[in-house]
């Protein structure tokens, strides 16, 4: 069982003051930081691309765990290595040739991971598994922040952990995450919780604080009781 990780959405963040948000979310206890691309293509949104994530780069030592939504992925993985990114996620739905993907990824040193949407069955992913270091399941439609969590995804992250078995492969948590949602996801066999709103809202390092230890304590007391 792999310990939990809190990797706060700084897509919830200041962002004219990007590099000091990153900084106060990493002291404020932060495991992963988590970046999530668009490209009003894939979703109907755009947000940033490999300049910023390198400009982010030095104000903290923390895994940079990059959600690419974007479509086509693979021209820009390069660009992602070498802009600092840890993990590399892309989406099932964003290409034909997801081995492929996974293959470059690992190609460029860096961890891989995959991404489904909401409506995309973990069984997609049954001829990949040996390529995968993470599979982040998207609990709400991938565009925008401060969207209602899909109660559905808690029966998901329990097949997809059934189905990893023993590999090291960790499931991630995107949307809708929160104290309140935290416990069914952790004690389903999820290890990396995203969460934007939750862990941004207050807009303070202190609360940021207080928000990280609470959803950390909501799952791992999930964890525990199920001991
Ligand atoms: C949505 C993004 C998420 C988003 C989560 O497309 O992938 O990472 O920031 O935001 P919250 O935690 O507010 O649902
Ligand atoms: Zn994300």
């Amino acid at each position: 069982m792999n310990d939990i990780l809190i990797a706060p959405s700084i897509l919830s963040a200041d962002f004219a003051r990007l590099g000091e948000e990153v900084a106060a979310v990493d002291r404020a206890g932060a495991d992963w930081i988590h970046l999530d691309v668009m490209d009003g293509h894939f979703v109907p949104n755009i947000t940033f691309g490999p300049p910023i994530i390198k400009a982010l780069r030095g104000s903290s030592q923390k895994v940079f765990d990059c959600h690419l939504m974007i479509a086509p992925a693979d021209p820009f993985l390069q660009a992602f290595a070498d802009a600092g990114c840890d993990y590399i996620t892309v989406h099932q739905e964003a290409g034909p040739h997801l081995d492929r993907s996974l293959q470059a990824i690992r190609g460029l040193g860096k961890k891989a991971g995959v991404s489904l949407n909401p409506s995309t069955p973990e069984t997609t992913l049954e001829y990949v598994l040996d390529r995968l270091d993470l599979i982040l399941l998207m609990s709400v439609n991938p565009g925008f922040g401060g969207q209602a969590f899909i109660p559905a995804i808690i029966e998901k992250t329990r097949r997809v952990k059934e189905m990893i078995g023993d590999r090291d492969i960790r499931i991630e948590i995107d949307g809708g995450v929160s104290p309140e949602t935290a416990p069914a996801l952790a004690a389903a066999g999820a290890d990396v919780l995203v969460a934007g709103s939750a862990v941004f809202k207050g807009g303070s390092e202190e609360t940021y604080r207080q928000n990280i230890a609470a959803i950390r304590t909501a799952a791992e007391g999930a964890l525990k009781a199920a001991a």
